[in-house]
């Protein structure tokens, strides 16, 4: 049975001692031992938000990473810097980092890879646009960003891995996908992973869905077969996200 995995990603959001503020309201409404709970914070707010979420259940992850260990690349964070931070989790290519700092499945590639080497566990995000969707183009799409996100990546890590499904047109527009378009594409995801790799790895892998999940689209998307649980943007900021992590109580 694959534990379900939560975590919110806070974006440009929080200054340290809003992050700290944060972590504090939620820590006795994310309980839930079901669950594995994330929070994916800003960089700047990683420090304090490890010393605020100590002795609970909530797992501090980053927002992204460089793909070197350390060098002359200024402004950017490596995934060293994560791992002796005491992160576990980070995200990789969100649809954010590709459309507006020029990521691309090749980049996503190489960060996924050197987290790995970190022992950082990534949260590979994917999905299609609007004209995509239309264009009936949406599964071929997602095969390949997957297919090249996973290029040179075992099936031992891959089965550790976390992908999230996110639709670019429900990313923070209130549009939710459909359960069936969720469920759909997810389970695309875990055939493709069974393609490159066997039953084993696809039947271990976590695959989230994201996309203005809310306490009320929770409780049916995360009892899919193939939804392992959710990436939460502007929800994670609230208490309801609490809600959204006690999905099933
Ligand atoms: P949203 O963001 O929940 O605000 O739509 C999800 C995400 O971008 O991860």
């Amino acid at each position: 049975m694959r534990k379900k995995i939560i975590a919110g990603n806070w974006k440009m959001n929080m200054t340290p001692s809003k992050a700290v503020e944060l972590v504090n309201t939620l820590k006795p409404l994310v309980v839930n031992e079901d669950v594995d709970v994330v929070f994916c914070v800003p960089a700047i707010d990683i420090i304090p938000a490890i010393e605020a979420a100590k002795g609970t259940n909530i797992q501090i992850g980053a927002e992204n990473m460089y793909f070197k260990d350390s060098g002359a690349y200024t402004g950017e964070i490596s995934p060293a810097m994560l791992a002796d931070a005491g992160v576990k989790y980070v995200i990789i290519g969100h649809s954010e980092r590709r459309e507006y700092f020029a990521e691309t499945d090749e980049t996503v590639n190489l960060k996924i890879l050197k987290a790995f080497e970190h022992g950082l566990t990534p949260i590979i995000c994917c999905g299609e646009s609007l004209k995509q969707r239309e264009q009936g183009i949406t599964l071929d799409w997602i095969r390949m960003q997957i297919k090249i996100a996973f290029q040179n990546v075992t099936a031992e890590q891959a089965a550790s891995a976390v992908i999230a499904y996110e639709p670019i047109w429900a990313i923070g527009t209130g549009k939710v996908a459909t359960t069936a378009q969720a469920e759909e594409v997810c389970a695309a995801i875990r055939a493709c992973i069974a393609e490159i790799y066997d039953a084993d790895t696809a039947e271990t892998i976590r695959i989230q869905y994201g996309g203005s999940v809310s306490a009320s689209s929770a409780p049916e998307l995360f009892v899919q077969p193939n939804i392992d649980g959710g990436l939460v943007g502007g929800a994670s900021l609230k208490p309801d996200f609490g809600k959204i992590v006690n999905y099933n109580k």
